[in-house]
């Protein structure tokens, strides 16, 4: 383990905390520094992790991984936790899934995330030029449901214990998880993985694992052929009406993948789901109208008026210097919930149109639809 730069200079950590207690608002934050001296991990108020080491792939992809405090409760399988990066000054949060087996955290301690650089994304662009291996960074408890169902991982009728998994993307992460942790157990796991870029590092990860699990795994190339067809799952998964079905990926493939389930008499109750939106192209018919921005920039409130160009409230606010609240990006956290005051927006994940009255929004999956006005809430 490497060590940090505060356990190094005692002198200037005692400096550090003197200084932050003269200014800190809570007993949290009045103590966290003084109990980070003891034990760089341990905090008051959050939950912190070491960077252990980092596995880039060259291609944009790091695979990330940490030691969490004693204070983080573990995961289960297809869990997500959220993590908080200070980026050039400004706390940034998102979350990533656990791509890591559950038996490297119950005997090392450790778990690992797979990042991909995405083009304009400042987390994921801090994270490949920036982060090292010895820094610490903020986490938070795991969360999330997209995870196999109790009664499928028990002995009994192994006849009926299978899982299938459709990915689509970065959404195959929770299922490395799953693959490395019950690869061993009395249970058969299929991946149909549908991606456009041939030799990721996460489909590395994948080809490593096969020759050593009760498992089948299918690389659907998204780039040659339309999405997963139907006809395509079964020939892939001849079995599949009597598996536990768990989708990830953009609400696109999930609902197209829940549609040739219920073709191919897949009962609902046999398939769970979990989604992320993924930037698409904007819609001609929302770039163009006026897009009223108020908010805080330098300790300023401040007005701008834009014209829309059909990407996401969040993502145009970011765009115009503002630093709103925000969390998952992707529908989940509710941390970008901010006041619309005037008019009509898209909601990306349901398609919805809102009212034209003043409600809550989350400007991370609202589009603007026309003149619209909005009250961005701090971070
Ligand atoms: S940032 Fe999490 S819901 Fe918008």
């Amino acid at each position: 383990m490497q060590l940090t730069t505060q356990s190094r200079h005692p002198v200037s950590r005692v400096g550090r905390w003197a200084q932050q207690m003269l200014f800190n608002r809570s007993f949290a934050e009045y103590i966290s520094p003084l109990v980070s001296m003891v034990d760089p991990l341990a905090s008051v108020g959050g939950i912190k992790a070491l960077v252990e080491s980092l596995n880039k792939d060259g291609a944009g992809a790091t695979t990330i991984r940490l030691r969490p405090g004693r204070q983080w409760q573990g995961f289960v399988p297809g869990q997500y936790l959220p993590f908080t990066f200070s980026v050039d000054g400004v706390r940034l949060t998102r979350y990533y899934s656990i791509s890591s087996s559950l038996a490297l955290f119950r005997q090392f301690g450790f778990i690992e995330v797979t990042i991909k650089r995405v083009a304009g994304g400042s987390v994921s662009s801090w994270v490949d030029s920036t982060l090292e291996a010895g820094q610490i960074v903020s986490i938070g408890q795991a969360d999330g449901e997209l995870v196999l169902p109790a009664q499928l991982l028990g002995a009994g009728n192994s006849a009926k214990n299978k899982a299938l998994y459709l990915a689509a993307g970065s959404g195959v992460t929770p299922f490395l998880s799953m693959l490395k942790t019950y690869g061993t157990q009395e249970l058969h796991q299929q991946l149909i993985y549908s991606a456009s870029s041939q030799g990721e590092h996460i489909q590395q990860q994948i080809l490593e694992m096969a020759a050593t699990a009760n498992m089948s795994l299918n690389f659907h190339d998204s780039s040659q052929s339309d999405r997963l067809a139907k006809e395509t799952l079964l020939t892939l998964c001849p079995d599949i009406i009597e598996r536990q079905v768990l989708i990830c990926g953009s609400v696109e493939f999930a609902n197209a993948m829940v549609a040739a389930l219920a073709a191919l008499g897949v009962p609902a109750a046999n398939v769970q789901q979990e989604t992320f939106y993924s930037a698409a192209k904007p819609n001609a018919s929302e770039v163009g109208g006026e897009l009223v921005l108020q908010g805080v920039k330098a300790g300023m409130p401040i007005e701008v008026t834009i014209e829309s160009n059909g990407t996401s409230i969040l993502e145009q606010a970011e765009a115009q210097g503002f630093s709103p609240a925000s969390g998952c990006r992707m529908g989940i956290c509710h941390e970008c919930t901010c006041k619309k005051t005037q008019g009509v927006v898209r909601n990306l994940l349901t398609g919805k149109l809102s009212s034209a009255d003043e409600e809550s929004i989350q400007s991370c999956i609202s589009i603007p639809v026309g003149q619209v006005s909005v009250e961005l809430a701090s971070s």
